[in-house]
């Protein structure tokens, strides 16, 4: 199969006619732009600056991009490669798909990397609709459901992680109200969840993420759900920063808990969150906030800041995971090990 043979689409990323796209992340809700991916610089660019984002998306869209370099004709597709791998270090999906494409597709040529790329796209469609159909039915009528970040189709290739546990729940005739954290400091929450919520046409409120904590206690909240970008053998694991603040309030609450995740998100090799590197990101995304409405800055210009982009939830907060291949408690994921 050759690169230009592909026609894959999703909500924000698509090939047709050789050409390899994405939808720009950071103009959404108000202007939706496509980009075409020039060469594997480009695709780092892309990935760095969160205009693709998301942790099974990141891996499709460097699979994606290493097949694009080879029908390019690049001659050193193990050092286009490694730099797509590194292009951000927490999410789990990015490294295990650029692995699987130099295993699976170890002759490095064209059509090989092309089928495994397309597998992984394939694969990652079926995996978000078996995490929605083993989570939906732990959504119940009348329920508060509160998520973090974004999960949905824009951080994926299919219909999201957490987002489709709510998206088939919805569609399986469950009524229920989501309270989506605005996820800062770079508004995932605010700005792309209540937009594919409303796409899907399931009632929803935006809260700041320190606003919980009250939803909580006034008992408006039955269950919390969260995606992952990196889960551990003993079910620690890694997603936006806040998630952590979420398991925590959801403890002392009374509220259940869980993290939905597709295998390509659990790291084997990893014994426990500790182990996981957690990106740092520039000092300007906390002084201000960037999008499609323009650029403020209202901290002090050099003020010291500290922002990781994501934290770790540890398996005690956890009332379960829900995988494609079921739903575990954290005790009985270890044993998976
Ligand atoms: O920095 P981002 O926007 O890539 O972070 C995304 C998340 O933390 C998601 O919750 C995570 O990737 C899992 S859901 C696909």
């Amino acid at each position: 199969m050759r690169f230009a043979d592909l026609k894959l689409s999703s909500l924000g990323l698509r090939v047709a006619n050789a050409r390899l796209e994405i939808l720009d992340q950071r103009l959404l809700p108000d202007q939706e732009a496509w980009v075409e991916v020039r060469d594997h610089r480009h695709m780092v660019e892309i990935i760095k600056t969160l205009a693709v984002r998301g942790a099974p998306l990141i891996g499709v869209a460097a699979a994606m991009e290493l097949a694009h370099a080879a029908s390019r004709g690049e001659s050193d597709l193990r050092a286009v490669a490694a730099e797509l791998r590194a292009s951000r270090p927490t999410a789990v999906n990015l490294m295990w798909a650029i692995d699987r494409m130099l295993r699976e597709a170890a002759d490095l040529t064209e059509a090989s990397l092309t089928r495994v790329a397309k597998a992984i796209f394939d694969e990652d469609v079926a995996m978000c609709l078996a995490m929605g159909n083993n989570g939906a039915p732990l959504i119940q009528d009348g329920d508060g459901v509160l998520t973090i970040c974004n999960t949905g189709g824009l951080a994926t290739v299919g219909i999201g992680t957490a987002f489709a546990v709510l998206q088939r729940a919805f569609e399986q005739g469950r009524r229920f109200h989501v309270y989506a954290c605005e996820t800062r400091p770079l508004l995932q929450g605010g700005r792309l969840t209540t937009w594919e919520l409303a796409k899907v046409g399931i009632p929803h409120t935006l809260i700041t993420d320190s606003m919980a904590a009250t939803l909580m206690r006034a008992g408006r909240i039955q269950c919390a759900f969260t995606g992952a970008d990196r889960v551990s053998r003993r079910g620690d694991y890694a997603n936006k920063i806040g998630t952590y603040n979420m398991a925590v309030l959801a403890k002392y609450h009374g509220v259940r808990f869980y993290g939905v995740a597709p295998w390509s998100t659990v790291d084997a090799s990893c014994p426990s969150g500790e182990h996981i590197e957690i990106e740092e990101r520039h000092a300007d995304e906390v002084r201000g906030v960037a999008g499609s409405f323009g650029q403020v800055r209202w901290a002090p210009r050099d003020v010291a800041v500290f922002n990781p982009s994501f934290d770790v939830t540890p398996a005690e907060l956890v009332t379960g995971l829900v995988l494609d291949r079921g739903v575990y408690k954290p005790e009985e994921f270890q044993r998976l090990f």
